[in-house]
C-alpha cells in the first residue's frame, strides 16, 4: 500500500477550497506541491503565496517539489512556511550535498528529484543523507503527460540501492501515474504515488484516491 500525494497543479484554482476539503476528506495522506520557476521547466505554476494560502487549512503532509533553479534561495520560506518534505532537481543544485544538510537543518525531510534520463548512480553517496528521492517518469513541467515506462526499471534499480546502503530513503513516482500503472510502481519499490490528471480528472477524485490506496 503506497502514500497517496495528489498534485495541486491539476486542481481548481478557481475552487481550491473545494479541491483542499476533498482531498481532507479523502484517503490521501500527502500533498503534493509542484514549483515551477520557467527556468529549470519551461513552465511557471505557482510558489510560495500557495503556501500561505493553504496554512491551518489542511493536516495533509506537504510534499513541495521544487522545479526551480538555485533552490537554496527559496527552501528557508518554503519550510518556514509548513513544508514538510522539500524535493529539489540534481542538476538545479551546484552543492547538492550542502543543500540537503540544508534542509534537515530547519526541521524538514530532504528529497532530490531524478529526471528521466539521469542515473540512480549519481546519488549514490547521497542516498544515506536523503529522506525521500523522486523518479520522474515525465519530463518535469506540465501534469498530464503520458507515463515513460523505462522509469519502472529505475524505481527498481534504486529500491536495490537503498536496501543495499540501508538507506531509509522513500521512493516517490512522479507523472502519468495512474490505476493501470500503480501496481507495476509499488511491485518495483515505489513508496509514495503523486497523481494528478489521474484524481482531478477523475469522475470522482476521492474515489480514484481510494482505488489508488487499495492497489
Ligand atoms: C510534472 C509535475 C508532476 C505533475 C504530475 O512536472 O512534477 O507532479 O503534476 O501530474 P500528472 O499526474 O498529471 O502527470
Ligand atoms: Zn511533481
Amino acid at each position: 500500500m503506497a502514500i497517496i500525494s495528489p498534485s495541486l497543479l491539476s486542481a481548481d484554482f478557481f475552487n481550491l477550497k473545494k479541491d483542499i476539503d476533498m482531498l481532507n476528506s479523502s484517503e490521501a495522506e500527502w500533498l503534493h506541491i509542484d514549483v515551477m520557476d520557467g527556468r529549470f521547466v519551461p513552465n511557471i505554476s505557482f510558489g510560495t503565496p500557495i503556501m500561505k494560502a493553504l496554512q491551518g487549512k489542511t493536516n495533509l503532509v506537504k510534499d513541495v517539489h521544487l522545479m526551480i533553479v538555485e533552490p537554496e534561495k527559496y527552501i528557508p520560506e518554503f519550510i518556514d512556511l509548513g513544508a514538510e518534505y522539500v524535493t529539489f532537481h540534481l542538476e538545479a543544485a551546484i552543492h547538492p550535498h550542502r543543500i540537503i544538510q540544508m534542509i534537515k537543518n530547519k526541521g524538514a525531510k530532504a528529497g532530490i528529484a531524478l529526471n528521466p534520463h539521469q542515473n540512480i548512480s549519481s546519488i549514490k553517496h547521497l542516498i544515506n543523507d536523503l529522506d525521500l528521492v523522486l523518479i520522474m517518469s515525465v519530463n518535469p513541467g506540465f501534469g498530464g503527460q503520458k507515463f515513460i515506462e523505462f522509469t519502472i526499471d529505475k524505481v527498481k534499480e534504486l529500491s536495490q540501492l537503498i536496501d543495499e546502503s540501508g538507506s531509509k530513503a522513500l521512493i516517490e513516482v512522479d507523472g502519468g501515474v495512474n490505476s493501470e500503472n500503480a501496481k507495476t510502481l509499488i511491485d518495483a519499490g515505489a513508496d509514495v504515488l503523486v497523481a494528478g490528471n489521474a484524481v482531478f480528472s477523475a469522475p470522482d477524485p476521492k474515489e480514484m484516491i481510494k482505488t489508488l490506496k487499495s492497489i
